[in-house]
């Protein structure tokens, strides 16, 4: 019975693989099959360590970028195609529940963003914000910015904590501007122990980064 659960639940996982490869391949908006790959990795670490169902857990951060409005020029048809291909998965329809309320809250646009309900939700939530600090985090802001055609820095713009609306849609932001309007409060959003000692780790390199960035940017170092 265990052996045959694992199994079947392996076979879903690999499914939900090939689906999100086969849509992310045609993105060009910065949500690759690879953000995905490293927010799996992450949310496995996490769940093991925080004793998560580590199924919901990996079949949510496999899913949780395919119905995102910036993928789908329809992103109502894509949640829709989303809720019937995991009811045609076999998976259990507590488990399909479940997977699509940590999906939607993660997607969730605007104020009053609802808090994760479940230890699964933010176990997967946290691998995503991961994702947007460190190494990582450094180099999607410049990958981002340099699409939309951004500067890296420009220190009168730099360093504000709240753009307007108007200064946002202007284009007056640059890629430096980004970690303080975002990255750098990640951290203190983590939801799970574990992940906050991570983001801990994350958040150091990225201070060193700009300690760094500014001495160069004045021909100091
Ligand atoms: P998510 O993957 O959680 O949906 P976003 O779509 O908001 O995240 O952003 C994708 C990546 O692009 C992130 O790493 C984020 O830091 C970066 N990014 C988003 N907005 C900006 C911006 N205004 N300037 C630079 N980088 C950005
Ligand atoms: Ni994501």
């Amino acid at each position: 019975q265990e052996m045959d659960q694992g199994q079947g639940q392996k076979r879903i996982l690999q499914a939900a693989e090939a689906l999100v490869k086969e849509k992310l391949e045609r993105d060009s908006s910065g949500h690759d099959w690879w953000h995905i790959y490293r927010v799996v990795q992450t949310t496995k670490r996490i769940a093991a360590m925080e004793g998560a169902d580590s199924f919901v857990c990996e079949l949510a951060a496999l899913l949780h970028d395919v119905a995102d409005e910036k993928l789908n020029p329809d992103p109502a048809a894509a949640q829709r195609e989303l809720e019937h291909w995991l009811a045609a998965s076999g998976t259990p329809a507590a488990q399909v529940q479940h997977v699509l309320e940590i999906i939607s809250t993660m997607s969730f646009k605007g104020g009053a963003r609802p808090p994760m309900r479940t230890l699964e939700g933010q176990v997967v939530q946290d691998a995503d914000r991961l994702d947007a600090i460190g190494a990582v985090g450094i180099s999607r802001v410049f990958a981002y910015s340099g699409w939309k055609g951004r500067p890296i820095h420009d220190p009168s713009v730099t360093v504000r904590e709240h753009m307007t609306e108007a200064e946002y849609r202007s284009g007056n932001d640059t890629a430096i501007n980004h970690f303080y309007e975002k990255l750098l409060k990640l951290k203190e959003l983590m939801n799970t122990a574990y992940a906050r000692k991570m983001a801990e780790e994350r958040h150091n390199f990225m201070e060193q980064y700009l300690t760094q960035f500014y001495a160069e940017w004045e021909g100091e170092k």
